[in-house]
């Protein structure tokens, strides 16, 4: 154990108090993480239209919405956060990669511009980049950006409060189907397992955006649409495992492709067997997940089946069902809640690419829902 905080004690203060710290850090961290079930719901704020951040935070409470994702530690918002008990998943864009992964002094400065300036923020983790792209130059960054911030926040006693971890996109499988199979791309090893191996010995899940919108989206002749809006339905038989939902199935592809990146064998370093052999697979959050629904209200009520799965009553049907499956686990992890975040709060219309990008939102501007849509 004391050998997985190796990169940690380097950094933190090197003195008995400080293990014993870290010690107990870690037994509030897995008590943190076993006790988070509720939905939370991503704040994009790509939007011409939207209300003020008060506003906003004052409609996450009217609606019982606990926790918020936040794309970026946007100082209005914060200030709007304070006093609220809403607890925050806040991101680092990747523009700000490049001086964080440089050097140590500019996450300090980060983590006390940003986290510890605002103690009456619950900050529950920081997602050291979104979706990065693999290919990109900001990719070699976000390691070595995750174990910094990581660092500012041992400096600022904060570990134990705040989990760092980034935002993947399921496309760094190679294979998600069946989900025991369920692997990282090879080309992207080097990227996913220092992350993997990172989050493991500091006990912080990986997010992971998961969803079965693109996957059906992208594979309509061979999913069924009753398993992608996550409806009862008469399930399948995937590596002779019962699967009733696709999300399950993707959420236990990724566990599948954690635990083999981890798995002693396909390691170099004598550090990781042994962290293997004692330390869990990280637990996955789900850091979005949700469904578009058309740019105006269609002509005329529509039907699951109807042929075009972006309709707002499928969307109204998929996070409802999303709300009901998260509280149970996957088969993979029976009995364990997944904690995740729907996105979005509104519709985003400065956001780029396709057009089912911008529609998203779960409320109008005006802070109407668009559908009905329960939080508890
Ligand atoms: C929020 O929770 C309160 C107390 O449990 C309940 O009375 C209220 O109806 C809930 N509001 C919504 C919008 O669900
Ligand atoms: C990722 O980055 C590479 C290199 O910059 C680029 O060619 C590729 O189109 C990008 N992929 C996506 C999905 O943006
Ligand atoms: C999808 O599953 C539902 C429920 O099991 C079933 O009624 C329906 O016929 C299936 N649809 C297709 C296209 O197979």
């Amino acid at each position: 154990m004391a050998n997985s905080f190796s990169f940690s004690m380097a950094t933190c203060r090197k003195n008995l108090l400080s293990t014993i710290m870290i010690m107990l850090g870690l037994l509030i961290t897995i008590s943190r993480h076993s006790t988070v079930a509720e939905v939370g719901v991503c704040y994009g704020r790509l939007g011409s239209n939207l209300p003020c951040p008060e506003a906003v935070v004052a409609l996450y409470k009217q609606n019982n919405i606990t926790k918020m994702r936040l794309y970026d530690p946007d100082p209005p918002t914060l200030r709007a956060l304070g006093g609220s008990g809403i607890e925050l998943l806040v991101g680092i864009p990747e523009a700000d990669l490049p001086d964080l992964a440089q050097c140590q002094c500019h996450a300090n400065d980060w983590v006390h511009a940003k986290i510890a300036s605002y103690p009456n923020v619950k900050f529950r983790y920081i997602a050291v980049g979104n979706e990065v792209n693999t290919s990109s130059m900001y990719a070699p960054l976000v390691f070595p950006a995750m174990q910094h911030i990581y660092n500012a926040l041992c400096e600022a006693g904060l570990e134990s409060h705040i989990a760092v971890s980034t935002s993947i996109k399921t496309d760094l499988l190679e294979k998600s189907s069946p989900p025991s199979d369920g692997v990282f791309k090879s080309s992207v090893s080097w990227y996913i397992k220092p992350i993997v191996e990172f989050l493991r010995d500091t006990n912080a899940p990986l997010l992971a955006n998961v969803y079965p919108y693109f996957a059906y989206m992208n594979d309509m002749e061979n999913i069924n649409l009753s398993f992608a809006l996550l409806q009862p339905n008469s399930g399948v038989v995937l590596g002779c495992v019962y699967y009733d939902n696709l999300f399950y199935a993707i959420v236990d592809a990724v566990y599948s492709a954690m635990e083999k990146i981890l798995a002693p064998s396909s390691s170099g370093s004598s550090t990781t067997a042994a962290s293997a052999a004692t330390k869990p697979t990280p637990k996955l959050t789900v850091s979005e997940s949700g469904h578009s629904t058309p740019p105006k209200p269609p002509p005329k009520p529509q039907r699951v089946g109807d042929g075009d799965i972006n309709t707002v009553e499928n969307a109204r049907i998929y996070n409802n069902n999303l709300m009901r499956i998260v509280k149970k686990g996957t088969p993979k992890r029976p009995g364990a809640p997944i904690e995740t975040y729907i996105f979005a709060m509104f519709d985003e219309d400065l956001k780029p690419g396709p057009e089912y990008e911008r529609h998203f939102g779960i409320f109008l501007p005006d802070g109407q829902p668009k559908y009905p849509l329960r939080f508890y």
